[in-house]
């Protein structure tokens, strides 16, 4: 019933010649994939060259992160949801553990931001997780209950209609340790069931994809679970061939 939805966060990684060759090889594989959302998220500097060398039409566009202020301003460094839709992106990463832990942005920010990328008609790809600490010390479901939480205080439950949510465990990002098929199974359905409780059949729609270390050897057994709805990938987004293995994983 959900249509799997794959998408690669390039996060800062690239030079024009490297990304010309990697849209390249998308261009080529593209066509082998059915039956699923695909999209990239260059760093926001090479959007409009990826836009400009991307032929495949069924792999969209997203950025990585925009700004609380939609339009424009005084923000030096920052990049609106009204330039990201001017670039044509269709998706917005929102609230990435890197952005949190790195940059500080707290939930109530990264509320924000899926309020003005929901006005501005874009879909959110809302990033929730734990990190290890976290999941240890028995607070795991607590924590990503509260980011759900911060986010539905502000767009209501309703909103989840348009809104993409990316689990990703920060102990399995870029570390090589990808949580097991049942860990990650564990939480999507945690997520989805909070859902269900204010909404079952937006509940039932919203797509969740599972991040942190997948791989194409690892990723059918991820997407086979039954609420997993395709994946946010990382370094393997980086290669052509991975990230198109990925991509055919999901159909
Ligand atoms: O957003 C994707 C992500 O954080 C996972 O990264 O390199 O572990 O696939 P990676």
């Amino acid at each position: 019933m959900r249509k799997p939805f794959v998408a690669g966060n390039w996060k800062m990684h690239g030079s024009k010649a490297s990304i010309e060759s990697l849209v390249k090889g998308l261009n080529e594989q593209a066509n082998q994939v059915q039956n699923v959302d695909i999209a990239v998220c260059p760093p926001a500097i090479y959007i409009d060259f990826v836009q400009a060398n991307l032929s495949a039409d069924n792999i969209a566009v997203g950025a990585q992160n925009v700004a609380e202020e939609p339009v424009q301003g005084a923000f030096t460094g920052e990049t609106s949801v009204e330039m990201a839709k001017d670039l044509n992106c269709a998706y917005i990463i929102l609230g990435h553990s890197e952005r949190r832990a790195i940059y500080g942005e707290t939930d109530a920010q990264i509320a924000e931001k899926t309020k003005v990328v929901l006005e501005a008609g874009l879909t959110p790809i809302l990033c929730v997780g734990e990190t290890l600490d976290e999941r240890e010390s028995g607070v795991m479901e607590k924590v990503i209950a509260d980011q759900l939480d911060a986010v539905i205080k502000v767009v209501g439950i309703d909103a989840f209609e348009k809104i993409v949510i990316a689990y990703e465990p920060v102990w399995a990002i870029g570390t090589g340790k990808t949580a097991s098929p049942e860990q990650a199974q564990e939480v999507h359905a945690f997520i989805r069931d909070k859902l269900a409780r204010l909404n079952r059949s937006i509940a039932e729609k919203v797509i969740i994809q599972y991040g942190g270390s997948v791989k194409p050897d690892n990723a059918a057994e991820l997407f086979a679970q039954a609420d997993i709805d395709g994946g946010l990938i990382g370094g393997a987004s980086l290669n052509a061939d991975d990230f198109m293995a990925i991509c055919k994983a999901a159909s």
